[in-house]
């Protein structure tokens, strides 16, 4: 039975990770490794966490005694690294955190990997994102040519981490895979970033805060077709090489907000044009980027990957996920999900 690590697979993308592996996979052993900070949440892994071929165990990727004790546990035959500090905003008012997890973090399990695992066969694969490649102008697209130039203490953070697993690929010779992917957006997201922020706000009839004059573009893309990518370029990537993953889905920050509300209205039943009214420009991001956009052809081309949902089929599913469960972003905005663990687990 293979054993494979996934850190961070409490939090947004990594329990859609976790969830396409476990299920994809039954004669893997999925071992989710996270810290349970603010944005990690077990309620999100409800639908797995009885699965046979799933465990669990609280842990700090940081701490090099607990991370050692692990590996020599487990003999990892594959690590899928999500576990970070990912919010742009935390990381302008506090950069630490993001060198603590992402830097010390990642060197930290390839240390464990290098001393544990079989390197001639072990893969670590890094999940990392597009803010690496820094802002764009009105034109082009990050390929995977890109110089590195990043612009926030979060996106320094993941640089960094993104050459360390590649020099450790260069000097020890570790197998590695990384990818660095554009916005996600679906369920289990949690309300900070903003498409869940702005559903929260319109179902509490709150101001929607849009950063300037919401000018700045993104390029979205289903947290599910994310996992499938993962899942993808995990089994079939090449040993050292990186994959960009996008939805070829830019949207200008104030119309994705109006679309928001377009469709919030309809579905809840509010009259034309209630929620574009509560929209509230405030006062910039530090050092916002542009523009952000993904040339994905390497990963269609060599893998045949290519997006399932349309925007409007993903966007509508993820509006409807959130408003069935109105439970989960009351717990999450009032904090009562961080005693499921002692619940659950003690
Ligand atoms: P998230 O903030 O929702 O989840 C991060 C998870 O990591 C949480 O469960 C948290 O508890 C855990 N964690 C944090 N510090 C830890 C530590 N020291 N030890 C163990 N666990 C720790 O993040 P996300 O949006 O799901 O992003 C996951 C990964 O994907 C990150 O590496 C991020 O950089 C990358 N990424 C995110 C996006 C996006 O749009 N959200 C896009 C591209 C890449
Ligand atoms: O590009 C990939 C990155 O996307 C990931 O690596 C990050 O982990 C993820 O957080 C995300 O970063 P962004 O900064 O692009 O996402 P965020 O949802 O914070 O903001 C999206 C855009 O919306 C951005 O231009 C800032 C703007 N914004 C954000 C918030 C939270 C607002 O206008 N108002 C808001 O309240």
């Amino acid at each position: 039975m293979k054993k494979i690590l996934i850190t961070g697979g409490a939090g947004f993308i990594g329990s859609h990770v976790v969830r396409q592996f476990v299920n994809a996979y039954p004669s893997y052993q999925i071992i989710n490794i996270d810290k349970l900070t603010y944005a990690g949440n077990l309620e999100n892994l409800k639908d797995v966490e009885n699965a046979p071929n799933y465990s669990f165990v609280k842990g700090d990727i940081g701490d090099s005694e607990f991370i050692n004790d692990l590996f020599s546990k487990y003999c990892f035959d594959g690590v899928i690294h999500l576990a970070a500090e990912s919010h742009v905003d935390r990381s302008i008012s506090n950069p630490m955190s993001f060198v603590e997890t992402n830097v010390k973090g990642t060197v930290t399990l390839l240390n464990a990997f290098k001393a544990h695992c079989n390197i001639k066969t072990a893969i670590f694969y890094h999940v990392s994102t597009d803010e690496v490649y820094g802002e764009l102008s009105h034109e082009g697209k990050f390929t995977e040519q890109t110089p590195y130039s990043p612009n926030s203490p979060y996106s320094a953070s993941k640089a960094a981490s993104d050459h360390f697993v590649r020099a450790y690929h260069h000097t020890y010779g570790i197998a590695i895979k990384l990818s660095n992917c554009s916005n996600n957006y679906g369920s289990h997201h949690f309300p900070e970033k903003l498409i869940p922020l702005m559903i929260n706000n319109i179902i509490n009839g709150k101001p929607l805060p849009v950063y300037g004059q919401g000018a700045n573009v993104r390029d979205w893309l289903f947290v599910e077709d994310h996992a499938k990518a993962i899942d993808l370029i995990y089994h079939k990537g090449r040993n050292g090489q990186t994959y960009n993953i996008g939805g070829n889905n830019e949207w200008k920050n104030l119309d994705l907000v109006k679309l928001l509300c377009q469709q919030m209205d309809d579905k809840i039943g509010n009259p034309k044009d209630t929620s574009i009214k509560t929209i509230a420009y405030v006062t910039d991001r530090a050092g916002h980027d542009f523009r952000y956009a993904i040339d994905s052809s390497k990963l269609m081309n060599e893998l045949g990957w290519k997006p399932s949902v349309t925007f409007e089929q993903g966007l509508s599913k993820t509006i409807d996920w959130y408003l069935a469960n109105k439970a989960w972003l009351a717990n999450v905005t009032s904090g009562a999900y961080q005693s499921y663990y002692e619940a659950m687990y003690r």
